[in-house]
C-alpha cells in the first residue's frame, strides 16, 4: 500500500505501510492511562456517533487483553517528538496511541479516524467490516502555532457553529482559534463593568445595502439593507466556547481591537473618544476615524478594566489588542492627545498608538499574559515580548522585527484571508502559501511561530457562508501548519481532499467544490 491512500490531511512526517488490517468490532476495548480518560471518553463518542460501535473503556495500563485492543498510553519522549507529537501504530492485533502529552494522543485519535475506511462512516451499520490499516505513522507539526481567526463582530455566529468550527478544526490538528469579538460594527462579548458595551454595542440597525458601496465615496450616505444585526456572548458562553475548545487541544485567544476598529465601544461610551461624539454603531465598512483616545487616562482605566475581565474568562497565555488601521486624524487635533505627546515626549503623533500598546503590553505582562497584535503595533520602541501578527504591507519591518529575536505570526492576507472570493484566493494559493519569507535567515525561522487563516464576516452572513469560505481553504492551512514543508504536494492534498470531503459531507458542511475553488 502507498502513502497516498491513506489519505492522511494534514499529511504525516512518516507513515510506514504494512501487510494486513486490525479489525474494529464491537469487541475491540479501549485500554488507557488514568490520565487519558477523558481523550478515550471522546474516541468511543466519535466511535459511536460515526460507526454506530459502543466500545468499552478500561482504566491502567495492565490487561489480559493483547488482542483486539486500542491502546492510549504516554510515553517518555524518547523519539523527541516536539510536544503535540505522537506514534500510531496499527498491527492486526491491536492500535497504540503512544505520545509524551495528551495532545500527542489527542492528535494520534485524530489521525487514526482519518484511517477508518470512508464508505462506512455515517453507515451506523456494524454488518460491515471495519478494517483499519495496518501502519506505523511518527508524527509532530512544524509549527506550535496553527490558528483560524473568524471575525464575529460584523456577523455574529451563535455557539453551535462556532462547536462546529472547533469540531473540524480538531480533526485538521488547528490548535489556536482567534476570536476576533469588537469592532466598529459591533461588540461581542460581556464586560460586567461595562454593560453598554452590550445593551448599545452589539446592535446596528443595517447594513450598506451591496459589496459595490463599500467602497463608495459617499460613505454615509449609501442605502442600507435595513436587516438589523445583533448579539453578543455572554461571560458563561464563553466559557463553555473555552471549555469545548480545551477538550480539543485548541486556545481560545480573545481578541479585543483597540485603539482603532471602536466605534460599537464608543457608541456606548463616547466620552472614551478625543471629540466626545456622539456615535453610532457602524453601519458601513472600512477604515473608521473614531479612535480612543491616548491622551484620556480614562481610556487606560477602562483598557484595563475590560482587559481584566477578558483575562479572568480567558485563560490563554497570549491576548490579541487588534492595532490595526488606526487613523491618527483625530489625534492630531485633540488637546488631550497633543498634552500626552508633549509629556510623554513622544515627539509626534505617530507614536502615540506604541505608547498605547506598551502601556497595556506592561499591564498585561503584570498579570501573567502576553500581547499580540497587527503589524500596525511595529515600532522601534514597541514592548520586546509584544508578538506581531503580520496580514499586510511593511514585511520588511516584520523581518526587522523577527531578527531582533521577537516573535512572528503569518497571516499573509493575499493568501489566507478566507473572505476573498475563490476568484481571487483559489486553493492552490492559499495551500502553496509559505509563512517563513523568503528573506528570513534560517537562524530566525523559529521566531516565526506559525500560520493563521482569518476569516473576515462583512460579507459573510450566515454558517452557509461561513463554510463556503472557510472549506476547503482552511483545510490547505492547516497542512500548511502541520506537515513538513519538502513533504507538501498539491496534487496529493487535491486527492486526499476528495476523501476528505466525506467528513465534510457527513458533519453537512457547505463546503466549496471544485470547479470552483480550482479557478
Ligand atoms: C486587518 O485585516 N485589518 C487586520
Ligand atoms: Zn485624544
Amino acid at each position: 500500500m502507498t502513502q497516498k491512500e491513506l489519505n492522511i490531511i494534514p499529511e504525516p512526517v512518516n507513515i510506514s505501510s504494512k501487510e494486513g488490517a486490525f479489525t474494529l468490532n464491537e469487541k475491540t476495548l479501549i485500554l488507557t492511562d488514568l490520565k487519558l480518560k477523558a481523550i478515550a471518553e471522546q474516541l468511543k463518542q466519535i466511535l459511536l456517533s460515526t460507526l454506530g460501535l459502543n466500545l468499552v473503556i478500561k482504566e491502567g495500563s495492565q490487561t489480559k487483553e493483547t488482542n483486539n485492543i486500542i491502546i492510549l498510553k504516554t510515553v517518555k519522549n524518547e523519539k523527541q517528538l516536539n510536544h503535540e507529537g505522537y506514534t500510531l501504530i496499527v498491527s492486526q492485533k491491536r492500535i497504540e496511541i503512544l505520545a509524551p502529552t495528551p495532545n500527542g494522543i489527542f492528535y494520534g485519535i485524530q489521525t487514526m479516524r482519518q484511517l477508518i475506511p470512508l464508505k462506512i462512516i455515517g453507515t451506523k451499520n456494524i454488518g460491515l467490516k471495519l478494517s483499519i490499516p495496518c501502519v506505523v505513522i511518527e508524527d509532530y507539526p512544524r509549527f506550535q502555532c496553527r490558528g483560524f481567526m473568524l471575525d464575529v463582530a460584523r456577523h455574529f455566529f451563535e455557539k453551535d457553529e462556532i462547536k462546529k468550527v472547533l469540531d473540524f478544526m480538531a480533526l485538521l490538528k488547528l490548535n489556536k482559534f482567534h476570536f476576533h469579538l469588537t469592532d466598529d460594527q459591533g461588540w461581542r462579548v460581556e464586560i460586567k463593568k461595562y454593560p453598554l458595551l452590550t445593551e448599545i454595542g452589539s446592535k446596528r440597525e443595517g447594513t450598506i445595502a451591496s459589496q459595490r458601496s463599500f467602497r463608495s465615496n459617499k460613505k454615509n450616505k449609501v442605502p442600507l439593507d435595513g436587516i438589523p444585526v445583533s448579539g453578543y456572548y455572554t461571560q458563561q458562553d464563553l466559557r463553555e466556547l473555552i471549555q469545548y475548545a480545551t477538550e480539543r487541544f485548541i486556545t481560545i485567544i480573545p481578541e479585543l481591537d483597540f485603539p482603532g476598529h471602536t466605534t460599537a465601544a464608543l457608541a456606548a461610551y463616547p466620552e472614551l473618544s478625543c471629540t466626545g461624539g456622539p456615535f453610532k454603531v457602524s453601519t458601513r465598512f472600512g477604515i473608521h476615524k473614531e479612535v480612543l483616545c491616548i491622551g484620556k487616562e480614562k481610556v487606560f482605566e477602562f483598557t484595563q478594566n475590560v482587559l481584566n475581565e477578558i483575562i479572568e474568562i480567558f485563560p490563554s497565555s497570549i491576548i490579541h489588542i487588534g492595532g490595526d488601521e488606526a487613523p491618527k486624524k483625530r489625534w492630531k487635533k485633540c488637546l488631550d492627545c497633543q498634552a500626552r505627546i508633549k509629556d510623554e515626549s513622544l515627539g509626534s503623533v505617530e507614536n502615540l498608538q506604541v505608547y498605547f500598546t506598551n502601556r497595556i503590553a506592561d499591564y498585561l505582562g503584570s498579570k501573567g499574559r502576553q500581547v499580540i497584535g497587527w503589524n500596525e503595533i511595529l515600532n522601534d520602541k514597541l514592548n520586546e515580548n509584544a508578538i506581531c501578527h503580520y496580514w499586510t504591507m511593511n514585511l520588511k519591518q516584520v523581518l526587522e522585527h523577527a531578527r531582533l529575536g521577537r516573535k512572528v505570526v503569518m497571516s499573509e492576507m493575499s493568501a489566507v484571508y478566507l473572505n476573498y472570493p475563490y476568484k481571487i484566493i483559489p486553493l492552490e494559493r492559499a495551500y502553496n502559501y509559505e509563512p517563513i519569507p523568503n528573506e528570513l535567515e534560517a537562524k530566525y525561522h523559529d521566531k516565526i511561530l506559525g500560520i493563521e487563516a482569518c476569516l473576515w464576516t462583512e460579507f459573510v452572513k450566515n454558517k452557509k457562508n461561513l463554510e463556503w469560505q472557510a472549506f476547503p481553504r482552511l483545510i490547505a492551512v492547516a497542512e500548511t501548519g502541520w506537515t513538513p514543508k519538502n513533504k507538501k504536494n498539491f496534487k496529493s492534498f487535491q486527492k486526499r481532499l476528495e476523501k476528505f470531503n466525506k467528513w465534510l459531507d457527513l458533519f453537512k458542511v457547505n463546503y466549496a467544490k471544485k470547479e470552483e475553488y480550482l479557478l
